[in-house]
């Protein structure tokens, strides 16, 4: 039998680990697997917040009746009804014909556009409270984090929130279930690379529920998110992460991405990193985009505040994975780094006059000159390869506090 984990008071973890998917939405790779994370709430009436994936239906009812036997559910909260989490709603309303399900509107919507008319719906709308005994739960709405119907509910004895993917990340929870229990560097990169793949482009709408609950004071002792490690002993860092994350601000360094059928563009990257190296930049992390997964770099564009980006020319354009890189970009509305530009061409040219037209539309700060190398980089490439280094680095220093 499979337990679930107390947090504390009569709450339960009884989330499920998935190290089969190998990639999430069937495109984001799960390396480390990623956790569907459930609660449960033993009281007078008995909830549970949220549920797992279809794939994890056995384990996730074992871990429920693990703790209430065969007593029944109350209540279905459902914060969020992406797949991962709302995969087992059909079999735990057969399962528990008298359960209640509790959603805002936009929830029961799409909740029958997937999985049809179910019964015994309770609609609730921003502040509302529902009383399970000892326990009372507020409902805080909050739209696009990362679907429209997205909310949070809130125990208001505890203190613990459960905020849907708002704070999760990807990776199993080997054991360890808590921030106190894991190591965070790890779990840190990967909350990150979920934030910045998957919830990012809704960077505003992050704002204003985070603002939200300021401006109603929501004391916070417990994050409890989807995905991910349960936040007890400090959940006031991912709360800071996702703060810095979706204002766009970033840490000293730098990210070069680059595309290279031959190697030359290679070499120039190699030079500016090294450029940067010497005047003082010790964050550079070097990208072929052809070798690493877009999630990956993504993630780390979202970390440091300079990105130089290369690449070769490809039939007329920017190289496949370049182009991969920038539309993945373009998309997730980044605002506010310094940008380099470099590459090279042969007889057509594309590279660099499409990472151009990416600048100009990105409106950030360009440094250096664009610089576009003949077929092999030499003398006078170089130098201005170095241009854009000098002027990154100059531009990153000037920002240290
Ligand atoms: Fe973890 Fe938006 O689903």
């Amino acid at each position: 039998m499979i337990n679930a984990a107390n947090i504390t008071d009569n709450i339960y973890y009884i989330g499920v680990n998935d190290r089969e998917t190998y990639l999430f939405e069937n495109l984001w790779p799960l390396d480390k697997g990623v956790s569907y994370n459930s609660y449960l709430i033993n009281d007078e009436k008995i909830a549970i917040i949220d549920t797992v994936k279809n794939t994890k239906i056995g384990d996730f009812i074992e871990k429920i009746q693990s703790q209430i036997g065969d007593k029944t559910i109350d209540y279905l909260i459902i914060n969020h009804m992406e797949p991962d989490h709302s995969g087992a709603i059909k079999e735990i309303t057969e399962k528990y014909p008298n359960i209640t399900i509790v959603g805002n509107k936009k929830t029961f919507d799409i909740l029958e556009s997937f999985y049809g008319k179910m019964e015994n719906y309770h609609v609730v709308d921003d502040g509302d409270i529902l009383n399970l005994g000892s326990h009372q739960l507020k409902f805080y709405l909050t739209p696009m984090v990362h679907w429209p119907e997205t909310m949070m509910t809130y125990e208001i004895k505890n203190k613990v929130i459960f905020t849907g993917d708002a704070f999760g990340g990807f990776g199993t929870l080997d054991g360890g279930i808590f921030d106190d229990e894991v190591n965070l560097e790890f779990y840190t990169d990967e909350i990150r690379r979920y934030y910045s793949n998957i919830v990012g482009k809704y960077g505003a709408m992050v704002q204003k529920a985070l603002k939200k609950l300021k401006d109603e004071t929501v004391d916070i002792k417990v994050v409890a998110p989807t995905h991910g490690p349960v936040w007890r002993s400090n959940p006031d860092t991912i709360i800071k992460y996702y703060d810095l994350w979706s204002r766009g601000e970033a840490e000293e360094g730098v990210v070069i991405v680059y595309g290279s059928m031959y190697g030359n563009t290679q070499k120039m990257a190699d030079h500016i990193a090294r450029q940067l190296s010497t005047k003082g930049i010790k964050n550079i992390r070097i990208y072929d985009a052809s070798k690493t997964h877009v999630s990956y770099i993504i993630s780390d564009i979202w970390r440091f505040k300079g990105l130089i980006l290369g690449s070769c020319a490809y039939n007329t354009g920017l190289f496949p994975s370049m182009e991969t890189v920038v539309h993945k970009i373009e998309n997730s509305q980044l605002k506010n780094r310094y940008l380099g530009i470099f590459g090279t061409s042969t007889w057509s040219g594309g590279g660099v006059s499409n990472l151009s037209l990416f600048a100009q539309k990105m409106k950030w700060q360009q440094v250096g000159p664009s610089v576009e190398a003949k077929s092999s980089p030499k003398e006078e490439s170089f130098k201005a390869c170095d241009e854009i280094a000098n002027e990154m680095a100059e531009k990153l220093i000037s920002g240290r506090e």
